[in-house]
Parts: C-alpha cells; sequence; structure tokens
C-alpha cells in the first residue's frame, strides 16, 4: 500500500506512543519484520521550530526505521506549516499531525484532540501543511471529544478535502482516555467514505485481531499497547496474513529483545543534553556527527538513570501477562543500577536458555 506517494511494505504499523516509542525501540521490532510504518513519538510543533534540544530528541530516527513518519502537535496553521517544513528537511517520509491526544497539557493549546473540535480550524491547518510541503501529511484522531462529538467521519472528510494523504483513527473519544473499547464499525465506515487510505487503531493485543481488523474494510492497523507487550506482535500478524503460523517468541527471545534494547539505549541515543540544531540532529543521523560519550561521570550516571527509567517505562507493559510478571515488574522498579537490571533480566529469561 501507499500514502502519497510513500510505499509501504506491511500495512501493519507500530502506533506513535510518546515516552515509549523511541528510536531504539522501533529499530528492535522493525527488525523482527512485519511493520510497515513507524510513527515517532510526537513532537511540538513550537519546540521544533525553536530548536529545542530535548525535543529534537524526540523526532530522532535511523534509515533503518524507514518509512518513517514524525508527528508533531499545535494548533496555529502558520506555525505548524513551518513545523512541516522542518520536519520535511530532517528527511522524514511522512509528517503526521497529532488531534487526538486528550492530555489537558496539550489540548488546552488548542492542540491534540482540542483540534477535533473546531474541525473548520482544524482543516486549515492541513491546508496550510499541505502546501508547504511535497511529503505527505497525515492526521492521527480520536473518534471525537466525548460521546456527543463524535465527528470523526466529518472531520476525516474535511482533512481529506484540506489534502490530508491518510488519516488514523483510534476508535476512542478523548473523554473516554483508554476506557471502553475502541470502536471499529465507526473506524470502517470512515475508511468506506474516504478515497485516501484510513488506518484504524485500538484494542489490537493479539496478532489474530491485527489480521481481523484489516479485513474489517481499513487499509491498515496501527498497534500500540499490543506492540509494547509483544514486539513480534506485527511479524506474527504478517505471518497470519500469509497464511502461516505466527511464529513462536520464546523466554529467552524476550529477555534478549530488553537486553538489546539496553544496548542500543546505552549506546546509539544523545547521551548530553545540550541544545542542538536540526542541521546537527540531521548530521548524526546520516552518522557524519559524532555524540562523544559522556565526558563526566555525572553525565555518565544520568544517562544510566535515564536508560533504567526507559526500562522501567517499558518493562510495565512487557511483564504483563508474563508468569511471575508483576514481581518481575517490581524487581525492576526497584534496580538501581544498569548492572542490576542486567542480572535481573538474565536470571528471569534466560537462566533456562542455552547460551549460543
Ligand atoms: C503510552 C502511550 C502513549 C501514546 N502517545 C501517543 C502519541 O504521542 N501520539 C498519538 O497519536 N497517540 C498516542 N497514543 C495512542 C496510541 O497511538 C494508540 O492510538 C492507542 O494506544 C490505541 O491503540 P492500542 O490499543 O493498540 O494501544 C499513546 C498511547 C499510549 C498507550
Amino acid at each position: 500500500m501507499k500514502i502519497g506517494s510513500v510505499d509501504l511494505p506491511s500495512p501493519f504499523a507500530i502506533a506513535p506512543m510518546a515516552g515509549m516509542t523511541d528510536t531504539a525501540f522501533r529499530r528492535l521490532v522493525k527488525r523482527h519484520g512485519g511493520c510497515g510504518l513507524v510513527v515517532t513519538e510526537m513532537v511540538s510543533a513550537e519546540a521544533l521550530a525553536r530548536g529545542i534540544g530535548r525535543t529534537l530528541e524526540y523526532a530522532e530516527y535511523t534509515e533503518e526505521e524507514r518509512p518513517i513518519s514524525i508527528q508533531i502537535f499545535g494548533g496555529d496553521p502558520v506555525r505548524m506549516a513551518a513545523a512541516a517544513q522542518i520536519v520535511e528537511g530532517m528527511g522524514a517520509d511522512i509528517v503526521d499531525v497529532n488531534m487526538g491526544c486528550p492530555v489537558p497539557k496539550i489540548a488546552k493549546h488548542n492542540a491534540g484532540c482540542s483540534l477535533m473540535r473546531e474541525p473548520a480550524h482544524a482543516a486549515r491547518v492541513i491546508a496550510a501543511m499541505t502546501k508547504a510541503v511535497r511529503i505527505p501529511v497525515t492526521v492521527k484522531m480520536r473518534a471525537g471529544w466525548n460521546d456527543g462529538e463524535r465527528n470523526a467521519p466529518t472531520l476525516a472528510k474535511m482533512v481529506e478535502e484540506a489534502g490530508a494523504a491518510a488519516i488514523a483513527v483510534h476508535g476512542r473519544t478523548a473523554a473516554q482516555s483508554y476506557s471502553g473499547s475502541a470502536d471499529w464499525d465507526l473506524v470502517a465506515r470512515i475508511a468506506g467514505d474516504l478515497a485516501i487510505p484510513v488506518f484504524g487503531s485500538g484494542d489490537c493485543l493479539e496478532p489474530e485481531q491485527i489480521v481481523e481488523r484489516l479485513a474489517s474494510g481499513v487499509e491498515g492497523v496501527l498497534v500500540g499497547r499490543g506492540v509494547l507487550r509483544n514486539p513480534w506482535i506485527l511479524a506474527q500478524a504478517a505471518d497470519l496474513a500469509r497464511g502461516l503460523r505466527p511464529r513462536p517468541v520464546t523466554l529467552e527471545d524476550r529477555g534478549r529483545f530488553l537486553l538489546d534494547y539496553v544496548e542500543l539505549l546505552m549506546t546509539e541515543r544523545v547521551r548530553e543534553p545540550r541544545l542542538r540544531s536540526v542541521a546537527e540532529l540531521t548530521e548524526l543521523r546520516r552518522g557524519k556527527l559524532e555524540i562523544a560519550a559522556p565526558a563526566f561521570p555525572a553525565a555518565a550516571r544520568s544517562h544510566d538513570r535515564w536508560v533504567i527509567n526507559k526500562i522501567r517505562a517499558l518493562g510495565s507493559w512487557y511483564t504483563k501477562g508474563l508468569d511471575g510478571g508483576s514481581n518481575l515488574r517490581t524487581a525492576i522498579n526497584s534496580a538501581q543500577s544498569l548492572t542490576e537490571l542486567r542480572e535481573l533480566i538474565g536470571t528471569f529469561f534466560l537462566a533456562s536458555a542455552t547460551v549460543a
């Protein structure tokens, strides 16, 4: 399938998840196969335009992740168009607009899901962006703001007319947050109404569900929490779609994934918090810029702490449903060093494995 001129090798994608789907995680998931598109964590359009270092890190990606979509949030058409140009300049394949975030901190700035409450304004944002860039502009929305305002079908049509190349719909309202269940009938109805590709999102925790949802009429499926629990889920869905048995995943595979994630976070993420420009970020991605290892013990310690926190964040999803998962979660949350964390992972996942 295609989004604009961008070819996607599979209709299954990693949904954007702030705090979770960093470049290291996306790469590891992508290496297992079955993943047609990755989307970054959401990035503030304002901060992008001002070149604020920490924010730029959310937009980091590597070549092996392509095709890559950078998701931005904001509400001002001129600034969103400027941010789209920056995203294009960074070499992303697609720029995605967040119209689904229910978090008040975002929504109160006329961004995220609050854009759904002003569909004409939201369409102006998309029109300004599509005029400003050549790469496809896509939109991720919810079913609506609340039960009284389930206007995704209307907004979807309006953003399509404004030039959006694809949309994704998480079939819950902002008011629902993550309660209840995603309304896939609504998503399928929108897919039937639009000429552009429509992705559905919500509640795919098993590979079978992903394949079933695809059959409901959408062009693609974005999987969020299911990937955090099981990073092989997209590859397993692709197996099923080809008529094969979903590949088995052993406890050892799961342990190695976590250890690989620690290693990637240690070596491949920028370590020193400092102001960086978009140009520098682009150089870094192309391998033309090296970021030195932390020069000071304090910087190394703070990087270790950051990695530990990332593993804790993933651990809260990754351990769900595992035998002894809740004990492991508690242990991960109290580990004080990376050595301790690696040992814990080794004992839980790899103790019975034959080491190659
Ligand atoms: C921890 C977390 C962070 C999320 N962050 C974003 C985000 O930055 N942008 C976005 O469009 N959606 C975000 N979402 C929503 C997901 O992309 C997805 O639409 C939603 O979780 C429903 O899919 P799922 O049931 O497969 O998780 C987030 C979801 C979670 C759980």
